[in-house]
């Protein structure tokens, strides 16, 4: 039998109670399918940075490098200056374990309300693989005559031949596998980001060669925004950078429900790969009960979908299906939801 190392990191605000939910979640689906596991529980984030602080250790990142997976909750913290612990904690996982693709599938399960009219579980199913360790989030170029009247701040997106294309050709491979439309859409700005986009858009049509039975299409950033919200149907699988990935996937949350149920992987395909419900650490509805699992409960699947427990991770999908199904959950919103958050854990459970 099987037994995975799981690294855990709960993390600041909800995140403690949204993974302890999670956990549960895996603890029954375990026992169902028969395989077992270990967790080391890591108490990085606000908090542990200001008792210490230290953000993350390069002796943890070691650590976890020879983990199976790690599973997040949320970093954030009120009163530490934004950009310390993003950079800190999840950036720097991101780029050392060189998580180079963020998976975020954008699905409307049944029963859930989404803002856009009209439009139902058949028409609100894609993926966007956003490409997690280059662009703007590199940190490259600086300050010049910093607080000065002449002041130049320069701030560079940085895309390598070989990064495009890793990420370009994960996409196309999920594309295939997802069997769904077999449509992948490059997002990009070719009309003015006319170096970076160029050498995108140069390696996706090359790599496409490789795969004829994906359809490929293109739309501008700004037009991608437009169609999610009016044809989200047009879509199967999305690739993008990182900067326009972190951008659309916030508004693929809102059409497939909100923060309550939107999940992502930072995915290593070769190596350690970590699973976080994106929603932030949400201060204020912290230690009420009152916070949705479920999304922190769709990242649990996606970390068993990539440990290869398919079984346990269709489980769990059939498992939140059946929840929402039975109408028990008001809302998917914090404090809206008519039960605790201890509560939509155990429902999720009973259905597995
Ligand atoms: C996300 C988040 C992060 C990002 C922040 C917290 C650094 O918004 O995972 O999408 O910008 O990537
Ligand atoms: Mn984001």
């Amino acid at each position: 039998m099987n037994t995975y190392h799981l690294g855990v990191i709960p993390g600041d605000g909800t995140g403690p109670e949204v993974v302890r939910e999670g956990l549960k979640v895996l603890e029954a689906v375990s026992r169902k399918v028969g395989f077992s596991y270990e967790t080391v529980v890591y108490p990085f984030g606000g908090e542990y940075y200001q008792k210490t602080g230290e953000t993350l250790p390069d002796s943890a990142v070691e650590e976890m490098k020879k983990l199976d997976a790690i599973y997040l909750g949320a970093i954030g913290h009120p009163e530490v200056k934004p950009g310390i612990l993003e950079k800190g904690i999840l950036l720097k996982l991101r780029f050392s374990l060189d998580q180079y693709i963020n998976l975020r599938p954008v699905k409307l399960y049944p029963n859930v309300w989404t803002p856009i009219k009209d439009k139902g579980p058949d028409d609100i199913d894609l993926v966007v693989v956003r490409e997690n360790t280059e662009g703007l989030y590199v940190g490259g170029g600086g300050f010049l005559r910093k607080g000065t009247a002449e002041e130049v701040a320069i701030q560079e997106s940085i895309n390598t031949r070989f990064g495009v294309e890793r990420c370009v050709r994960y996409a196309f491979e999920y594309t295939q596998r997802r069997n769904r439309r077999k449509k992948l859409t490059l997002c990009g700005k070719t009309n003015v980001l006319t170096y970076a986009f160029d050498l995108w858009e140069r390696t996706f049509q090359e790599v496409a060669r490789e795969y004829p039975q994906v359809q490929t299409d293109y739309a501008h950033v700004d037009a991608t925004t437009m169609w999610m919200v009016k044809n989200p149907e047009w879509f199967d699988v999305i690739v993008t950078d990182n900067m326009f990935g972190d951008i659309i996937t916030d508004l693929g949350a809102m059409i497939q429900g909100g923060m309550g149920i939107a999940a992502g992987g930072n995915i290593n395909p070769q190596g350690v790969s970590m699973f976080e419900p994106i929603g932030g650490s949400a201060p204020k509805y912290t230690g009420k009960n009152v916070i949705n699992p479920l999304a922190a409960i769709c990242a649990m699947q996606m970390l068993l979908d990539n440990l290869e427990e398919k079984e346990a991770a269709q489980k769990v999908e059939q498992a939140v299906i059946g929840a929402l199904e039975s109408g028990k959950i008001k809302s998917l919103s914090a404090g809206q939801m008519g039960l605790t958050t201890q509560e939509v854990g155990d429902l999720v459970v009973s259905f597995l």
